[in-house]
């Protein structure tokens, strides 16, 4: 479709809409990489205000996460019963009531709440834009559209990093009152108010998603939607489709279930949950969120860690236009083949430098010779394989594995399984590093390989192919055998 695309300006007319649609509602990945990263400048304060322990303040920096996999799971059903949007309008508001009450917090449950309230918000974005993106856009750029989530995403975990910084340098440290007489670690949170105001703007004037329409049986709104998306010649046949698929998968009695009897679900909804759940254990988090940590353990002066966090968050946007202009034209499996052995490499190389790192006679750690250099420049290989491969083709697939009926609850469950194992890694890793750097990125290493492997036998080819072909296959019920391993 898009060489002729091209050609025609209606349907140039048409791509810039889907684009704009796509673009609005990826704010919602902004506020997820703004929100998840904002608490990495302001724990340390937090811990000198509320005289935490260690334990407590990493309960902190990980209570989001709960909130995240909660909402996640909820948003998927949600969005099922009351559309996309009032979804999209929720996850605005959780934000806003977060970002205020986590700046006004008194004590450490006080924001603890907030966090988790706020973790509610991402769960819910993380979930709704790749349902939203991939239901409004053509099959020939869907792959391309909904990895503007990952660029939004990538775009706020740096602008978190950037505002936290500039809080605490004005202020003179995150902890001083800055503007106002307000501590700078309040103003950190506080500042997600504006993004959280744009996406509830912009989510309000977003048309419904005309598969959701379809569905609830308003085909007459679903036309009107889709005369705005498509080609006016196609949209008799798109809403065909969209109907058609819609029937067959509820007299299958399918409808809206993720149950199968492969351990109690249908097997995609596992192949999307092991999919989601290898995206994080790669490690990805530990380098965005323990960044100071992790470098300060090998010998880096903390002086140096803003800047090495600053690089990384910058390849992490850069990469992802790597992505953006590959995936409709490769494909998702070599995308993902290739992330995959470029992630393993690049783990295994840090573990190896890392297991040189030697202590001296005064106690401090470093790693000698040319180790440091390679150790540094493998973390941020392994964010280029990542970020131009896992990182945003997970949230594309998610977003267009699953047949229409399923979609947002499945999606929920497999968002959900991401944000789980993002706690999981989140909280075992201080210990695990404690006890060994090369330890914890050899398991890294070791879930690269396996990603690679599960890829090859598990992952459909989704380029190019309508999400109505992703449909339940009449002869046996599970999700169509084109859906298999092309
Ligand atoms: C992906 C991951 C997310 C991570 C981000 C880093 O979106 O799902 O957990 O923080 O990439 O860019």
């Amino acid at each position: 479709m898009s060489n002729s695309a091209q050609a025609s300006p209606e349907a140039k007319k048409l791509n810039r809409r889907v684009t704009g649609l796509a673009i609005a509602a990826a704010v919602g990945g902004f506020l997820f990489g703004f929100d998840s990263s904002v608490i990495n400048g302001a724990v340390s304060s937090i811990t000198d205000e509320f005289g935490l322990t260690e334990f407590a303040s990493g309960f902190a920096v990980a209570s989001a996460l709960i909130g995240c996999a909660i909402g996640a799971y909820v948003a998927g059903r949600l969005a099922d019963k009351m559309g996309r949007i009032k979804v999209m309008l929720i996850g605005a508001a959780l934000f806003l009531i977060s970002s205020i009450g986590a700046a006004a917090a008194f004590a450490v449950w006080d924001l603890v709440l907030w966090r988790v309230i706020g973790g509610l918000g991402i769960g819910i974005a993380s979930v709704i834009a790749p349902a939203y993106i991939s239901e409004v856009s053509p099959k020939a750029i869907r792959g391309r559209l909904a990895s503007f989530q990952q660029l939004a995403i990538t775009l706020g975990i740096f602008a978190a990093l950037l505002s936290d910084q500039l809080f605490a340098v004005t202020a003179g440290g995150a902890s001083e009152p800055s503007v106002f007489g307000l501590a700078a670690w309040r103003w950190m949170f506080l500042v997600g108010i504006v993004p959280s105001v744009v996406y509830g703007i912009l989510a309000w004037r977003l048309p419904e998603s005309p598969r959701y329409l379809a569905g609830e049986g308003r085909e007459g709104e679903a036309r009107a939607v889709l005369e705005s998306i498509v080609p006016t010649e196609t949209v008799d046949t798109s809403l065909k489709e969209i109907t058609d698929s819609i029937k067959t998968e509820a007299e299958l009695d399918k409808k809206s279930s993720i149950r199968g009897n492969r351990f109690g679900l249908q097997p995609i909804v596992w192949v999307g949950i092991i999919l989601a759940v290898l995206q994080q254990f790669v490690g990805i988090n530990v380098i965005f969120y323990y960044s100071t940590t992790l470098w300060q353990a090998v010998g880096f002066q903390e002086e140096d860690s803003f800047l090495i966090s600053t690089i990384t968050a910058i390849v992490n946007v850069a990469v992802t236009f790597i992505a953006i202009g590959l995936v409709d034209k490769v494909g998702r499996r070599p995308l993902l083949l290739t992330g995959s052995v470029g992630m393993f490499v690049s783990l295994a190389v840090t573990a190896l430098a890392f297991s040189q790192a030697t202590t001296s006679a005064s106690g401090d750690p470093s790693l000698p010779g040319a180790w440091g250099p390679v150790a540094l420049v493998a973390a941020n290989l392994f964010v280029v394989s990542f970020g131009a491969t896992w990182g945003p083709l997970m949230w594309v697939l998610l977003g267009e594995m699953f047949p229409n009926s399923i979609r947002a609850t499945a999606l929920g469950v497999g968002s959900m399984a991401n944000w789980i194992a993002n706690f999981i890694v989140t909280v075992s890793f201080p210990s695990l590093a404690a006890l060994s750097l090369t330890l914890s990125y050899g398991i890294f290493a070791f879930f690269a390989l396996v990603s690679f492997f599960f890829v090859f036998a598990k992952i459909p080819e989704t380029k190019g192919r309508s999400l109505e072909e992703m449909g339940v296959s009449a002869t046996d019920g599970s999700v169509s055998a084109k859906n298999a391993r092309a």
